[in-house]
């Protein structure tokens, strides 16, 4: 495993649940109220009215009927939090060691693709916001900045790559080995992706950011990339029409205004000058590349050993929600697991991912760490995480929203609350360090 190179909580995170608070009752007493909303509910509200409804529905949709996504959240009522009083709690710490290193506090931000939907400085954006609260960032194979213009973003803030593998092993080694030399402490494997989900919201709009360029940065700047589209140019293949979709869904006839705009963005997306990519091929190659090598279902277990070959960083496994998958990952040697459904956007109708935790946590038992994504919304579903035996925690939309709110400050405004209301529900729990917050923090028995 590689050496710790952090050790930067950017600021200090003691107390921030009383400072937090604070700030925020004395802008009001001035009467400032927050800019972007505190409340989840409103927050997602707030959210919603500001993006359009493409990008809404990519960011808030899920797959189905959303049952998924629902169930995520609601099985957060089913473990109630049973507070203990007369603690010393005065003083208090949210430290936690990860993967070797030590961290301000069990949080990191989700790898998300398509940032520049929520807001146009994207990964940038977020890169500071996690800086100045010293929280690793996941970055996505999917996203809108360059993996190497986000590090330097990031300076020496903990950074960890994501990886959608692609039907491409070259391709996949090479990501790899970017993402080590721009400095990446883990890879994050996301396995629950190999397809992309049946997202009703994004079909009714027939939006599909990565036809328009849009969260394919990463593939554009990559070398090996680079090859398969100049290949794809010099020797064209017969294109396999699919009759169904073509008679259903196309419409013949000249090119409509959403067509050229399609373009207009493809031809923007691509690196170099937009004048030169208007009159190349390269730019709708390059998508038509992207959009053939991105499927993967033919990956096995089998497969991780050529990533043992790749890197020496450790190898995380995310989507993971079986105790079946759990063992295998430790018999595989990997590093860590993230038990994460995609907040419900790959299969409808699917187990809540708190639920898959509660079963998880303590068959593994501690053997290797346990993250959790996939439904948090406050700091009192971080500590429940937390108490059902999550090592850490990755938030998603929440922090996408505050993106798309106020851009890197409102990033930042939602994951700092959420560590306030975490610090603010360990003291009222009782608890005064990560360790203390075990499965007795909890009610034993189902209230259903
Ligand atoms: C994601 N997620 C995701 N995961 C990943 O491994 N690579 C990616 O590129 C993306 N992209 C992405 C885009 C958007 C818009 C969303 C909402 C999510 C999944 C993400 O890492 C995480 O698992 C979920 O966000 C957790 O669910 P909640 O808590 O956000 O609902
Ligand atoms: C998504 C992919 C990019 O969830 O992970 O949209």
């Amino acid at each position: 495993m590689e050496e710790a190179r952090i050790e930067t909580a950017a600021r200090s995170l003691s107390g921030i649940g009383r400072a937090v608070q604070g700030a925020i009752y004395a802008a009001g007493a001035y009467g400032h109220k927050p800019k972007v909303p505190v409340e989840p509910a409103a927050l997602y509200d707030a959210a919603r009215r500001r993006m359009s409804p493409q990008a809404w529905s990519y960011v808030a949709g899920s797959a189905g009927m959303q049952r998924t996504d629902r169930a995520n959240t609601a099985a957060f009522e089913r473990f109630p939090i049973v507070p203990r009083i007369l603690r010393e709690v005065s003083e208090r710490s949210m430290e936690a060691s990860l993967l070797g290193q030590t961290l301000a506090a069990p949080v990191l931000f989700a790898p998300i693709g398509v940032l520049e939907m929520a807001h146009k400085e994207a990964e940038l954006a977020v890169a500071r916001a996690a800086r100045s609260l010293g929280l690793p960032m996941v970055l996505s194979t999917q996203g809108s900045v360059p993996m190497e213009q986000t590090s330097e973003a990031l300076g020496a803030n903990p950074m960890w790559y994501q990886l959608y593998w692609s039907n491409n092993d070259e391709l996949a080694q090479s990501l790899v080995r970017r993402a080590e030399a721009a400095g990446a402490q883990a890879i994050v494997v996301t396995l629950d992706t190999h397809l992309l989900g049946w997202r009703t919201k994004d079909l009714d709009l027939g939006y599909l950011p990565f036809a328009r360029g849009q969260g394919i940065a990463q593939y554009l700047t990559d070398p090996v990339f680079q090859d398969l589209v100049g290949d794809r140019v010099e020797f064209p293949e017969e294109p396999v029409r699919d009759e169904r979709a073509s008679r259903r869904d196309l419409p013949e006839g000249r090119p409509t205004l959403a067509a050229i705009r399609t373009l207009l963005s493809i031809t923007r997306h691509y690196p170099g000058s937009f004048r030169d990519n208007l009159r190349s091929p390269l730019p709708r190659a390059a998508v038509e590349t992207f959009l053939d090598v991105f499927p993967c279902p033919q990956l096995t277990w089998d497969d991780l050993t050529k990533l043992r070959e790749w890197t020496r960083l450790p190898i995380v496994l995310k989507g993971i929600q079986s105790v079946e998958d759990a063992q295998r990952s430790i018999d595989h040697g990997v590093d860590g697991i993230v038990v994460s459904n995609h907040g419900g956007r790959q299969i409808d109708g699917a187990v809540a991912s708190l639920d898959a935790l509660a079963a998880i946590a303590p068959e593994v038992d501690g053997r290797l760490p346990v993250l959790f994504d996939s439904g948090i919304r406050s700091g009192a579903d971080i500590f429940k995480a937390l108490a059902l035996g999550a090592s850490a925690v990755l938030v998603g939309r929440p922090w996408l929203y505050g993106l798309a709110l106020d851009g890197a400050a409102g990033a930042e405004a939602v994951m700092e609350r959420l560590l306030a209301e975490l610090d603010l529900t360990m003291a009222l729990s009782g608890v005064a360090s990560i360790d203390e917050i075990t499965r007795d923090c909890l009610a034993h028995s189902d209230p259903r």
